[in-house]
């Protein structure tokens, strides 16, 4: 067996012969969606043998499976991020899991930093793109062709028509929702002003230490990416005070419940 098999065997072995069809993967301080799911199966991360710890405060180590706006989810509440020193072939190894458990789409949600004024704290920014900034990427090694090709197209990896569903019901339910590019840096300090300066001219309008690794990921074992980004601060250099995780917390949380409607709303009539 490979490791991503037995992590798929030891997942399905605890879910008692449900079968999800959405994974959702929480953010920062955004784990409350979770809380919404109907009896949920919950598994604490240290009882799967081979399912890597999440260990940073504000993420709950928890994978709960059950029905969420009548689809069947496999929520992560609390997710593995690269700066905890984990190797990022173990973030394939889940989500590679995900695929082989029936996963279809996979929901993102994280924490960011904006990169310009024009979107304050506590917006929230659908992912229409990402930059990996060269960090490790989580397909290095051999590839495992009967989840996905040696060099997945990256496209349309935030899918294009699942955005525009998202768009709509963002107007219908009067959410003002930004659209935008995802940097990745790898944390976990925060970055310097000159980052953020660099990273506005590379092209992106958020900025934060996750989310990348798992939809590579997911681009290539063929599964569907949606992506949020609850702004919670804006980027180093663009304010007077310094950043800190407790603010990033304490806006995610307040930016949660639009957050959480315009996702149960989306699984209601998706
Ligand atoms: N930078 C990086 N990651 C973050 C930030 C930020 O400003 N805010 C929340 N996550």
């Amino acid at each position: 067996m490979t490791a991503v098999s037995e992590l798929a065997f030891n997942i399905q072995s605890r879910l008692n012969g449900f079968q999800p069809e959405t994974a959702i993967i929480l953010g920062s301080g955004l784990g409350r969606l979770g809380d919404e799911i109907i009896s949920p199966i919950t598994v604490p991360y240290a009882e799967i043998p081979g399912f890597p710890l999440s260990t940073v405060s504000g993420h709950k180590g928890c994978l709960l499976a059950g029905t969420l706006e009548n689809t069947k989810v496999l929520c992560m509440q609390g997710r593995i991020h690269l700066y905890e020193g984990h190797a990022p072939q173990s973030i394939n190894t889940i989500i590679s899991a995900f695929r082989l458990l029936g996963i279809k789409k996979l929901i993102v949600t994280n924490a960011a930093g904006s990169l310009t004024p024009d979107m304050p704290a506590g917006s929230l920014m659908l992912i229409k793109d990402h930059i990996n900034l060269n960090l490790p990427n989580p397909l290095t090694g051999p590839n495992d062709d009967s989840i996905g090709p040696r060099f997945p197209d990256m496209s349309n990896a935030y899918d294009a028509a699942e955005r525009q569903k998202i768009k709509e019901l963002a107007s219908r339910l009067n959410i003002k929702l930004f659209e935008g590019v995802y940097i990745m840096a790898l944390g976990p300090c925060f970055d310097t002003a000159a980052e953020v300066r660099a990273f506005r001219i590379l092209g992106a309008d958020a900025v934060g230490m996750s989310t990348v690794p798992e939809v590579i990921c997911a681009v290539h074992a063929g599964i569907k990416v949606i992506g949020f980004s609850v702004i919670t601060n804006l980027g180093t250099g663009l304010k007077d005070s310094p950043q800190s995780h407790a603010e990033t917390l304490a806006q995610a949380d307040k930016a949660s419940a639009s957050l959480t409607l315009l996702i149960k709303t989306y699984l209601r009539e998706g």
